[in-house]
């Protein structure tokens, strides 16, 4: 069954009304007040919604986040029953701060289709390659370069891969180097990044790295209705943070998740820009008014674009 087309509008508010809550704490070095300004107004906006949601992917377990935490039921209990994955304020540095690329995220399926993940890391590859066995989480580097290479018929020189900046990728990176792969490296936002494969015009044909898996999840099911792939697997450090993902149901801790594991059937994924970034603009206050970007994608009609809204405050 497919999600009902007239929830996209609702859920287009949603991320809308959480990114211009946040974009008032744009620049204030606060980032636990955009964060809260974002979770705020997008649990009082889908409480309003007729849907009967379950928080599968929000700001924790509720013995860490009073609000939007992992099984928390949302809407107004009438409705189709949904699952939704949210992080409010994806990237709390660019919005502390004013850099771009902040933005308020949801996904949502029909029930039972999203995977619960555990708050903890994952290593996420994604291309706009879907053939099997050309581009694996399981293979080096340097094989899936090679195999991108010939499946795009583009010297390595002439690919660029994204991924997070940081020192746990150091040996990811100097591969890449040496295989003289352009970088696009990026200082936080990985839905964002994961989302560059989608489209030739951001010139990314490869996102990969270790980054947050709640975002791996929420990038999935926006790759999912661009017809990208996506493979993903959890890493845990702590015992606590295994014994927290048994309880959430995943028994084979090393397990190698692919799309259609991690979302299946119908969805829908909005991401309204709080700072300008590469997918969308921010959040722009004319006296009354606000302009909002929102990249918005639904499977089942095949919708994916980005809708551009001037609205009163
Ligand atoms: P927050 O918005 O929660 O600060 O997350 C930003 C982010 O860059 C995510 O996009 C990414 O998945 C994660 O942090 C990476 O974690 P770390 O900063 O620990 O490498």
């Amino acid at each position: 069954m497919a999600i009902d087309k007239n929830l996209i509008d609702q859920f287009i508010k949603v991320t809308t009304k959480a990114a211009l809550s946040s974009s008032y704490l744009v620049g204030k070095k606060d980032k636990i007040a955009a964060d809260k300004a974002a979770v705020d107004s997008m649990r009082s906006e889908l409480n309003k919604m007729n849907i009967q949601g379950e928080i599968v992917i929000g700001e924790g377990e509720l013995d860490e986040a009073p609000m939007l935490y992992i099984g928390e039921k949302v809407g107004n209990k009438n409705g189709p029953e949904l699952d939704i994955a949210v992080d409010p304020l994806e990237g709390t540095n660019f919005a502390a701060n004013n850099l771009p690329g902040a933005l308020s995220v949801i996904a949502i399926s029909e029930k039972n289709n999203l995977l619960n993940a555990p708050e903890t890391y994952m290593e996420k590859i994604s291309t706009r390659v879907t053939e099997k066995n050309v581009i694996d989480l399981d293979y080096s580097v340097k094989k899936n370069i090679s195999n991108l290479s010939d499946y795009l018929n583009k010297n390595p020189e002439n690919i660029t891969a994204c991924i997070l900046d940081r020192q746990r990728h150091t040996k990811i990176i100097d591969e890449l180097k040496q295989l003289k792969v352009n970088l696009k490296l990026i200082i936080d936002g990985d839905v964002s990044g994961a989302l560059l494969v989608t489209d030739n015009k951001y010139n990314v044909d490869i996102f990969l790295g270790i980054g947050g898996g709640p975002e791996g999840v929420l990038a999935a099911s926006a790759l999912d209705s661009f017809g990208c792939s996506f493979q993903g697997r959890f890493l845990f450090e702590t015992d606590e943070d295994k014994f927290r993902a048994k309880k959430m149901g995943i028994n084979d801790l090393n397990k190698k998740y692919e799309l259609n594991e991690i979302v299946s059937g119908d969805s829908i994924f909005c991401a309204t820009g709080i700072t300008s970034g590469d997918l969308v603009s921010g959040i722009e206050i004319k006296g009354n008014e606000f302009i909002s970007e929102t990249l918005v994608t639904h499977k089942s009609s095949g919708l994916k674009k980005v809708i551009k809204q001037k609205q009163n405050i």
